[in-house]
């Protein structure tokens, strides 16, 4: 097991360094903890970049990026750049075209503690453990379009490399977890869909140990509300991935708790976020909540650094927090980012 990484730091705008900061503290902790040595180096990425950088992400970051073991980020957008013609969001398609970070992992999980804070009845919610891994350069968004105001049209195009990568990572992750893949997808109507349907049948013969099921994209997403427990992976192409899983953000209930993780090939650096976004109406007041970036780092110390180990006592950090009712605004609660953080920290490898 290596025990030394470089980390590229991209806090971003709004209360992304507020996040940031908090994860690295955590992160800083567990490291001590299990005497790993962390190296940073910091960057900027989106609206602050385009102000002090002339764009929103330069080139000397995209290879710092490329240099680092992991990169941590943030969020990136502010209104200030809402009808400016370079948008800080777009530091991060660059970022992520650049590492080649081709699926997006993020794991859904209901809190015990914060089932409450749920738009759905417990009894649904409870127990839920999703992992959705979502195709990430791929399909309608970057095939071929056509712009018009009688008629538009946007290409959704895969080939059989691009689906069999990404069906990988998911076979791979759910032999960590219940060994069950749902791939969903259209395949009774598109080309696409059965494509898709096609290539994940084919690579789920070399994981005999996990079970494989497909699903159409529409009963799926009744599912994901009426049944969600009944998930354990869920594969899924880029245009459906970005509903379902925006979908699912809300069965937990606060875009303040999910984690992601964009991964390349095996040995690129991932670049892991939260998936909220730069919450400006709350930036600078240390109400943001911290545990999905807290929960980005513990993921990726297991999925590109090699430390499960790390990333459990991370987690297990995060639990006990939450069960003491460490909570900030969004949950309920009114602790700041910092006691988040700082109680996460104490907590680390809590029960180990
Ligand atoms: P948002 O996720 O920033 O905020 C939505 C709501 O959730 C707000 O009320 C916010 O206060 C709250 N919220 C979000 N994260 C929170 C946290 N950690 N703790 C407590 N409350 C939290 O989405 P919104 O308002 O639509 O977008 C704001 C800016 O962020 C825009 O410029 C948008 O483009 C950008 N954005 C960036 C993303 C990224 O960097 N990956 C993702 C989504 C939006
Ligand atoms: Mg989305």
């Amino acid at each position: 097991m290596r025990d030394s990484f470089d980390i590229l730091l991209l806090p971003g705008d709004g209360i992304g360094p507020e996040v940031v900061g908090a994860a690295r503290g955590v992160m800083d902790l567990a490291a001590e903890h299990f005497g790993v040595k962390l190296r940073y180096e910091e960057r900027k990425i989106g609206g602050e970049a385009i102000r002090d950088e002339g764009g929103p992400v330069s080139d000397e970051t995209l290879e710092a990026a490329r240099a680092s073991d992991s990169v941590l980020l943030g969020a990136v957008g502010h209104p200030d750049f809402d009808d400016a013609p370079v948008r800080p969001e777009a530091g991060l398609l660059k970022l992520r075209k650049h590492l080649g970070a081709f699926a997006n992992l993020r794991p859904v999980a209901a809190v015990p503690a914060l089932l409450d804070a749920s738009p759905l009845k417990k009894e649904v919610v409870s127990g839920v453990d999703v992992l959705i891994v979502r195709e990430l350069t791929g399909g309608a968004y970057f095939g071929e379009k056509e712009e018009g105001d009688e008629r538009a049209s946007d290409l959704s195009v895969y080939t059989k490399e691009e689906i069999d990568r990404v069906a990988r990572v998911a076979f791979d992750a759910a032999k960590r977890r219940k060994r069950r893949v749902t791939s969903v997808d259209k395949a009774n109507v598109m080309a696409t869909g059965r494509l898709w349907r096609k290539v994940v049948t084919e690579v789920s013969k070399d994981y005999p140990d996990v079970e494989l099921d497909h699903v159409l994209v529409d009963a799926a997403a009744m599912h994901l509300v009426r049944e969600p427990g009944r998930f354990d992976v869920m594969l899924t192409e880029n245009l459906f991935g970005d509903i379902l899983s925006d979908e699912a953000a809300m069965l937990p209930g606060s875009m303040g708790m999910l984690p992601s993780a964009s991964l390349g090939e095996p040995g690129s650096p991932g670049i892991f976020e939260p998936v909220h976004g730069s919450a400006p109406d709350i930036a600078g007041q240390g109400k943001a909540n911290p545990y999905a970036a807290i929960l980005s780092a513990a993921m990726m110390f297991r999925h590109t650094l090699g430390r499960p180990d790390v990333a459990e006592a991370i987690e297990q950090g995060v639990s006990v927090a939450l069960e003491a009712h460490f909570l900030t605004a969004d949950l309920g609660g009114s602790k700041t980012t910092e006691q988040v953080a700082e109680a996460v920290g104490r907590w680390i490898g809590a029960g180990e």
